[in-house]
């Protein structure tokens, strides 16, 4: 079973600012493919409410601070972002939500597909009996 975890960045201090980098297979476990954000977002409004198939993501909050819900079939966790250099790691079948974002969040998104509606489960009934059978073969 996969879960999704805070994977640490590299942060490189410097008085003039500090800077933080991801690499393909290095700091994130899979091979980029797309990288989108999320601005501008209204007080109160919550974004995602889905799972993807296929899809893995590294979710970073860029400026500001939010919260994901995540939800395996099993376990569910909610995690605080509010640091650059901390990113966290959704596996392929997970099911997650973003709320609270503090004013002038950003959510950088790194993932591992293109952009593709056939990926999504957006029902949550369906996503548990997708993970529910996941669990059971494979
Ligand atoms: P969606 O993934 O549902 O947003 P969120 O999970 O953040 O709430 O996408 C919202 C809309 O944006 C949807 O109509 C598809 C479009 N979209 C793209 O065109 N390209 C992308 O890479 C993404 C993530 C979404």
């Amino acid at each position: 079973m996969n879960y999704a975890r805070i994977i640490h960045l590299k942060k490189i201090p410097d008085s003039r600012g500090n800077l933080t980098a991801i690499e393909q297979l290095d700091d994130v476990p899979f091979e980029i493919r797309r990288v989108y954000w999320i601005f501008d977002v209204p007080g109160g409004e919550r974004r995602g409410g889905h799972a993807y198939r296929q899809g893995q993501e590294l979710i970073i909050a860029l400026s500001g601070s939010f919260d994901v819900t995540t939800d395996n079939g099993r376990e569910s966790d909610t995690f605080s972002l509010n640091r650059s250099y901390y990113g966290l790691y959704i596996p392929a079948g997970t099911w997650r939500e973003i709320s609270n974002f503090s004013t002038n969040a950003i959510a950088l998104i790194v993932s591992s597909t293109d952009y593709n509606e056939e990926d999504y489960i957006r029902d949550y009934n369906e996503f548990e009996t997708y993970a529910e059978q996941k669990q059971q073969h494979g």
